[in-house]
């Protein structure tokens, strides 16, 4: 398939000061759009100019939620090479999700020549401060007319991008956590373990609450028995007890991040014990009790490494490593970054 461009007008390509980023609130100039409809399949894809869209009332994402999508990013290293961080593996959980969510999958190859073309296109809006970079958001819609509950037969799969900073306010400052026992993010045969907007929905709630109370984030127990740890608002989870590095095992209802997955091929790579298993909230809390819990970090690709300073649990707090970023958490975050940014050897292949 051919894609078709339309480019913006000159004026609106000049790419602004990246002085001020805050996450995803300015996109490139373009957007990429692919329709699907039953019988036709995927077609017409297009680069246009950055538009809002139309939709019908009744398009069933608007309703009942047929939605899914990835977050990736370029980066611009300073060799001046601009990099993606493991776009396949993205791509390739895209239509996992899309598997669960009974949208049909798109052709791995050809959504990367999209990505590609429409960050090669948008180059000049790569911000290129280290810590900043092009976030990537494909995402595909079912865009069919109708209040039937029902699996659509028209979807819309469209990429926009969008030049952000560090996603914390904090920046890589410990953030603090709050464990919520009322709300549960995901539970086993749901649809925890995809990227579809229902989960991120459903997060809001527990979320608001632990701001009220001066969290940054809530930590998520597992929806079953509310006993084991799953994640740490939208990012996987890491634990360094004194003698094991350990997030909790993929259960069905935990996603499977890419940089969680960096984070054990790279503890493995230097000959730190590496553990995926079940962890419950009451020995972290012992651990934390008794100093075996040197260092948290949560990781997902929007904040890439974010440490952990304090959780609060049953309405008490309990500070880890004195509330400071610890040196594994950071050595992590300097490892993976530097290979993002062209700074050091990519020895797994991880960048394209
Ligand atoms: C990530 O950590 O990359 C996320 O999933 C957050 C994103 C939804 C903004």
């Amino acid at each position: 398939m051919e894609i078709e461009i339309h480019l913006a007008k000159p004026e609106d390509r000049k790419a602004p000061n990246f002085d001020k980023l805050v996450f995803g609130k300015i996109f490139t100039p373009h957007m990429f759009v692919m329709k699907y409809e039953e019988g036709k399949g995927w077609h017409s894809p297009k680069i246009i100019p950055f538009s809002n869209i139309e939709l019908h009332p009744a398009a069933i994402v608007l309703h009942y939620s047929q939605t899914i999508f990835e977050g990736m990013k370029a980066y611009f290293g300073v060799d001046g090479k601009i990099r993606l961080f493991r776009p396949f593996d993205h791509i390739n959980r895209l239509n996992r999700s899309a598997d669960r969510m009974c949208i049909p999958q798109v052709d791995p190859n050809f959504a990367f020549e999209a990505i590609k073309t429409l960050v090669l296109l948008d180059k000049d809006w790569i911000p290129k401060q280290k810590g900043s970079a092009l976030y990537i958001r494909p995402f595909i819609f079912a865009t069919e007319n109708t209040l039937g509950v029902k699996v659509s037969h028209e979807y819309l799969f469209m990429i926009i991008l969008s030049p952000v900073g560090p996603y914390y306010a904090e920046g890589f400052n410990p953030v603090k956590i709050y464990v919520t026992e009322e709300y549960v993010r995901a539970c086993p045969g749901g649809t925890g373990e995809v990227k579809t907007g229902g989960n991120y929905a459903a997060s809001l709630k527990a979320q608001a609450v632990a701001q009220q109370k001066g969290y940054t984030q809530v930590l998520w127990l597992d929806g079953k028995e509310r006993k084991y740890v799953e994640e740490v608002g939208s990012m996987n989870i890491f634990f360094y007890f004194s003698d094991e590095l350990a997030t909790p095992a993929l259960s069905g209802s935990i996603l499977p991040g890419i940089t969680r997955d960096s984070v054990l091929k790279l503890a493995s790579h230097l000959g730190i014990p590496a553990k995926e298993r079940k962890i419950s909230i009451d020995e972290v809390i012992s651990a934390i009790q008794e100093g075996r819990l040197k260092e948290c970090f949560g990781t997902g690709t929007a904040a890439v490494i974010s440490p952990v300073g304090e959780i609060c649990y049953k309405d008490k707090p309990y500070v880890i490593g004195q509330g400071q970023t610890g040196e594994l958490t950071k050595k992590f975050f300097d490892y993976i970054t530097g290979i993002q940014y062209g700074e050091r050897e990519d020895e797994f292949n991880w960048t394209v």
